[in-house]
C-alpha cells in the first residue's frame, strides 16, 4: 500500500492550496492518482469487511485515507459544500461482526464500522448503498452461525441479482 509519508502528505496539501508540487513530491502523488483511477473506474462496488475494534481494519483505513482526496473523489466550495465525486454508481457492503449491533439494541451504538463506512460512502458520492449484515459471528451456537451465514448469503444473491 502507498506509504502516506512527507512527500505524499505535502503534495496532498500543494495540490489543496493551488500550489505546484516539488518533484519528489509529484512523484510520490503519482500512485495515489492510480489508486484514485483504478477505484473510480469501476461500474459497480462490493466491499466486504469485518469489524475490528468496532470499527474497520487499519489496511481498508489506509486506502480509504489515499483514496479520499480533495478534486479526485470530493470537492468543496465556499457556495456548495461538500460534493462527492463518485456518483451514479452502486455500492454493496457486506459486514462481518463477532457480536451484534442491530439497530434498537444497547450495542447499536458501538457500531462504528457500518456507520464509517456509510458516512465515506456518502462523503464521496455513493447514494445507491445496500449492505449486508452477518452477525454475531462468535459466542453463538454452530446452528445458529450458519443460519445467520445462509441468510446473509441469500440476500447477497439478492442484491446480485439487480447489479
Ligand atoms: C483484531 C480483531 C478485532 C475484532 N474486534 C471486534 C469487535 O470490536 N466487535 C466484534 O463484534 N467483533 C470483533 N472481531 C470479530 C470479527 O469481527 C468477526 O470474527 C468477523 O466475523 C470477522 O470474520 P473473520 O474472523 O472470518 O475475518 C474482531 C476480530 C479481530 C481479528
Amino acid at each position: 500500500m502507498i506509504p502516506f509519508n512527507e512527500d505524499v502528505i505535502n503534495a496532498k496539501y500543494s495540490i489543496l492550496h493551488g500550489g505546484s508540487p516539488s518533484e519528489a513530491e509529484t512523484k510520490a502523488w503519482k500512485p495515489v492518482e492510480i489508486l484514485i483511477d483504478h477505484f473510480k473506474s469501476a461500474d459497480k462496488y462490493l466491499i466486504s469487511l469485518p469489524m475490528w475494534n468496532f470499527g474497520i481494519p487499519y489496511k481498508l483505513k489506509h486506502y480509504i485515507d489515499i483514496l479520499v482526496q480533495p478534486g479526485y473523489t470530493f470537492s468543496f466550495s465556499p457556495d456548495e459544500g461538500y460534493k462527492g465525486l463518485v456518483t451514479g454508481k452502486p455500492v454493496t457492503v457486506v459486514y462481518a461482526r463477532g457480536g451484534a449491533y442491530q439497530s434498537g439494541s444497547e450495542t447499536e451504538g458501538l457500531d462504528f464500522q457500518k456507520k464509517y463506512m456509510e458516512l465515506f460512502l456518502g462523503f464521496i458520492g455513493f447514494t445507491d448503498i445496500k449492505s449486508v449484515v452477518a452477525e454475531p459471528m462468535l459466542m453463538t451456537t454452530h446452528e445458529d452461525k450458519k443460519k445467520t451465514i445462509d441468510s446473509a448469503k441469500e440476500l447477497a444473491r439478492s442484491i446480485a441479482a439487480h447489479y
